[in-house]
């Protein structure tokens, strides 16, 4: 009896739950994006633990910069509406951005500028309150991009995300992926699986 309570405890303890739902994305649109490498292998981890995840790409959704103007003539572009939504759907959060000149690219700072408005052109927090964030950078440079981290840490939380303390940082990038897109590094691969893991 004790042996099928320690397998059960391990499967419990090893995967994550299908319930709950999880949105991926990078903070860069880049073909090559060494973020976008990032997310797909903190997807593919997440769905080796059973975890029901989607993954977008920025490219597939070009939203022009928040106006206010054009939100009273025209109301949420099709496309943040849509992003809006995968947000509000998901349970946890995971961005792997790109720190540009210190801070976040501004196609990530315009998706939440527009993720913080609701339909009716109010401002609104149902896309961040009660989500778990994940976060986490890239960058081909010797600090990996976490400053950009410590700025897209408070404007979540700002928004009233819960981020975990626990983060990502990868430097020196470009060269941090075998051609299969694996992570080369088998203690970032690690800490990689306990950050998706904290995601539980
Ligand atoms: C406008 C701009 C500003 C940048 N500023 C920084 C920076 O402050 N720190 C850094 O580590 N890399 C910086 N970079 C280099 C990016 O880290 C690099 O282009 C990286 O590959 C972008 O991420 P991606 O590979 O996911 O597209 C900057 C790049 C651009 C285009």
């Amino acid at each position: 009896m004790w042996k099928l309570l320690v397998v059960v405890c391990i499967a419990f303890s090893t995967n994550l739950s299908a319930e709950i739902k999880i949105l991926a994305f990078s903070g860069s649109s880049r073909e090559d994006s060494a973020n976008k490498k990032l997310i797909q292998e903190a997807a593919s981890i997440a769905r080796e633990k059973k975890a029901n995840v989607t993954v977008l790409d920025l490219k597939d959704y070009p939203i022009p910069f928040y106006d206010g103007d054009l939100e009273t003539k025209e109301g949420m572009p099709l496309k943040a509406r849509q992003l809006r939504q995968l947000m509000i759907q998901s349970n946890v959060i995971v961005i792997a951005s790109p720190e540009y000149n210190g801070s976040l690219p501004a196609v990530l700072k315009n998706v939440i500028d527009w993720a913080s408005r609701s339909e009716n052109g109010s401002y609104s927090l149902e896309a961040f309150k009660g989500k778990k964030f994940i976060i986490m950078s890239a960058s081909p440079g010797g600090g990996g991009g976490a400053r950009g981290l410590t700025h897209l840490r408070t404007i979540l939380e700002n928004l009233g995300g819960t981020v975990l303390t626990q983060q990502l940082v990868l430097p020196d990038a470009y060269n941090a992926f075998n051609p299969d897109g694996h992570l080369k590094d088998p203690k970032l691969k690690s800490e990689l699986q306990q950050l998706m893991e904290a995601a539980a």
